[in-house]
C-alpha cells in the first residue's frame, strides 16, 4: 500500500523519534500554562480544551494521540525485531538498550494522566499506587497519599510533574544510547511518511479532541470512565487479577526479554579480517559498515598508508559490506589469489571471482546472464538453467560494483542486481549502498563506460520471488532490444 520506501513496518524506530519529538513540542506548550498546584491543575487543563481549542485544546490532544502512537510503533518495533532474530550477538546491545525504553515510555505515558487530576487520573494514580503497595516495598502504602482531597498536597503533585519532565529526559537518554551502535541510524521517516503520520495526528486531534473528565474526587469513586486502553490497560488488567499478576507479568517479561540475547546462537559467522598488505587506509568500509564495526588505527607499515581498518569482533555482523567497499576487492586484479583489505573468512570474494570465471568459461552457453543476489532477499536459485548463472551472496552490498563489469567483460550478456526492498535490508545499509554504487553516487562507483542497458537492479524481499523473474524477463527485452538508453532500476 506504501511501497517499499514508505512501508512504515520498516520505519518503526524513526516514527518512535517522530513521535517522541512531537509529544515534546506539544508538551512545552502544555507544561506553560500548566498550574503546578494540585488545586489548579484540572482547571488549568481543562480551560485549555474549551476556551483555546484552536491550539491549547488541539496540543493537549495531540500530546495524548502522540503518546499513544509512540507505545504503538514501539511495540510493533520490538515485536518486528524479535520476529527477525534481531537480538542477539551484533545486536545485542541495541536489544539490551531497548528494553528500559518499555518502562520508561509507560511510565512516562500514565504519569501524563495524573497531571490533569480529572477523574481518569485520580483512578491511574490511586490504581498505579495499589499496584505499588502490592510489594513491600514503602514503610507506609502509597494508597494513604489519596485518602482525602487534603492528601493530595502540592508536594505529590510536584512528584506527578517530576515524573512526566524527568522520565522523558531519561528517555531521550536512552533512546540516544539505544542507537549508539547503529551507524546513521534511521531516526527521521522519509519526509512523506513524517508528514502523513504528524497530519494523521492532527485529524484525530480536529476529529475527537481529548477532553477532561469530571475534576478528581476522592470523596468519591469514579463510575464512568473513558479509559485509554493503549496507555493505561493495565490498569483494569489489574483490577481484573490482582497486584501480584501484574507484577509477575511484568518482572516475566523483562527477564523474558533480557534473556533472549543470551541464548545459544544456532551458527555463529567468522567476523570480516583485514589484511594489512591489502589496506590502503580509505576509509571506504569505515564509511560504510552498518554497525560501526570499523575503526581506523594506525597503520603497522607506515610506508604502505597511514592508516589501516580494525574490526571489532563484537560488532561484526559478517555482512561483508565493507568487503563491497574496499577498492582492494576489484577482480581485475592480476594476482592469482584475490586477497582483498577486509574479507570474509567463511565467503570470500576470491571465490566470487573464481565461480564467476568459472561459469562464465563453462561451453554451455557463451552468453549467460548473471545474476548477484543476497541470502536474505528473494531466492535468486529461482532463476538458476542454463542460460542464468546465479550468486547468492551473504548480503548484496558484499558485492563490488568492479565484478559487474567484470562480468560484462568476461562474457555475460548482461547483469541482475537484486537484494532486499529498500529499507528492508538483513543488514540495514546493504541496499541503499548497493543501489548508490551502482548509480554512481557513491565510492566505489560503477565506471560511466559499462553500458547500463546491460544491467538491472531489483530489489525483492524472500518469497517475492516474481518481481525476481520479471526482472530477468525485462533484462532479457532490454538486452535483446538494445533500443537506446533504459532506467537502470526497474520500479517492482
Ligand atoms: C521508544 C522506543 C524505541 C525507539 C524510538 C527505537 C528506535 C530505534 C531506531 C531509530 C533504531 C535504528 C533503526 C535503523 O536505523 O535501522 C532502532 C534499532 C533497534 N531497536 Fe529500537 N527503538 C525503541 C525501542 C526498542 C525496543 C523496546 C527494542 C527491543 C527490546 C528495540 C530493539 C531494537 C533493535 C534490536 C534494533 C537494531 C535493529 C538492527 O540492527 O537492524 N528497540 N531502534
Ligand atoms: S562484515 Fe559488516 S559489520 Fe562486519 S565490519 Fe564488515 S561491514 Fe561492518
Ligand atoms: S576499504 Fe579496504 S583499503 Fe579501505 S580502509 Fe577498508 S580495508 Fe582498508
Amino acid at each position: 500500500m506504501f511501497g517499499a520506501r514508505l512501508n512504515p513496518l520498516r520505519h518503526l524506530g524513526s516514527l518512535g523519534f517522530l513521535f517522541f519529538w512531537i509529544i515534546a513540542i506539544s508538551g512545552i506548550y502544555l507544561y506553560a500554562v500548566l498550574d503546578t498546584s494540585a488545586s489548579g491543575a484540572y482547571r488549568s487543563i481543562d480551560e485549555l480544551s474549551r476556551k483555546q481549542w484552536y491550539l491549547g485544546g488541539l496540543l493537549r490532544s495531540i500530546h495524548r494521540y502522540a503518546a499513544d502512537a509512540l507505545v504503538l510503533v514501539m511495540i510493533a518495533h520490538l515485536i518486528r525485531e524479535w520476529l527477525l532474530g534481531h537480538f542477539r550477538g551484533f545486536r545485542r546491545f541495541s536489544w539490551l538498550t531497548g528494553v528500559p525504553l518499555l518502562l520508561f515510555v509507560f511510565a512516562c505515558g500514565i504519569g501524563g494522566f495524573w497531571l490533569n487530576w480529572d477523574q481518569l487520573g485520580q483512578f491511574s494514580a490511586m490504581a498505579t499506587a495499589e499496584w505499588v503497595d502490592g510489594l513491600p516495598l514503602f514503610a507506609s502504602p502509597l494508597t494513604r497519599n489519596f485518602l482525602n482531597a487534603a492528601a493530595v498536597s502540592d508536594r505529590l503533585f510536584s512528584l506527578f510533574m517530576f515524573i512526566h519532565l524527568g522520565l522523558p529526559l531519561l528517555l531521550l537518554f536512552g533512546l540516544w544510547f539505544h542507537i549508539q551502535r547503529i551507524s546513521l541510524a534511521d531516526v527521521f521517516p522519509p519526509r512523506a511518511l513524517a508528514v502523513a503520520a504528524t497530519a494523521t495526528l492532527f485529524v484525530l486531534a480536529a476529529l475527537k479532541p481529548v477532553l477532561s473528565h469530571p475534576a478528581a474526587d476522592l470523596s468519591q469513586v469514579p463510575a464512568t470512565l473513558a479509559i485509554d486502553w493503549i496507555v493505561l490497560f493495565v490498569h483494569p488488567l489489574m483490577y481484573a487479577t490482582s497486584s501480584g499478576f501484574i507484577w509477575g507479568i511484568l518482572v516475566g517479561v523483562l527477564f523474558f526479554l533480557l534473556l533472549l540475547p543470551f541464548l545459544p546462537k544456532t551458527r555463529v559467522m567468522p567476523v570480516a579480517k583485514v589484511d594489512p598488505d591489502n589496506c590502503n587506509g580509505c576509509r571506504r568500509c569505515f564509511d560504510d559498515c552498518p554497525y560501526a564495526a570499523v575503526t581506523m588505527v594506525p597503520h603497522p607499515n607506515r610506508r604502505l598508508a597511514r592508516q589501516m581498518a580494525q574490526v571489532d569482533a563484537d560488532l561484526c555482523a559478517s555482512c561483508g559490506i565493507c568487503v563491497g567497499a574496499c577498492p582492494s576487492s576489484t577482480p581485475f586484479r592480476s594476482v592469482v589469489d584475490l586477497v582483498t583489505g577486509i574479507d570474509l573468512p567463511h565467503s570470500p570474494i576470491s571465490r566470487l571471482r573464481q565461480q564467476l570465471q568459472a561459469a562464465l568459461a563453462s561451453p554451455d552457453s557463451d552468453r549467460k546472464i548473471v545474476v548477484f543476489g543476497c541470502d536474505h532477499g528473494a531466492c535468486v536459485e529461482t532463476l538458476r538453467d542454463h542460460g542464468v548463472a546465479v550468486f547468492s551472496l551473504v548480503c548484496t552490498g558484499m558485492l563490488p560494483p568492479s565484478f559487474v563489469e567484470y562480468a560484462l567483460r568476461d562474457g555475460a550478456s548482461g547483469v541482475l542486481v537484486s537484494g532486499c526492498r529498500a529499507g528492508g535490508c538483513e543488514f540495514r545499509l546493504g541496499q541503499q549502498w548497493t543501489e548508490a554504487r551502482l548509480l554512481g553516487m557513491r565510492e566505489p562507483h560503477l565506471r560511466a563506460a559499462v553500458p547500463r542497458d546491460c544491467i538491472q537492479m531489483v530489489w525483492a524481499d524472500a518469497g517475492d520471488d516474481a518481481a525476481l523473474r520479471l526482472a530477468l524477463s525485462t533484462l532479457r527485452q532490454r538486452i535483446a532490444a538494445f533500443d537506446g538508453p533504459a532506467p537502470l532500476v526497474e520500479p517492482v
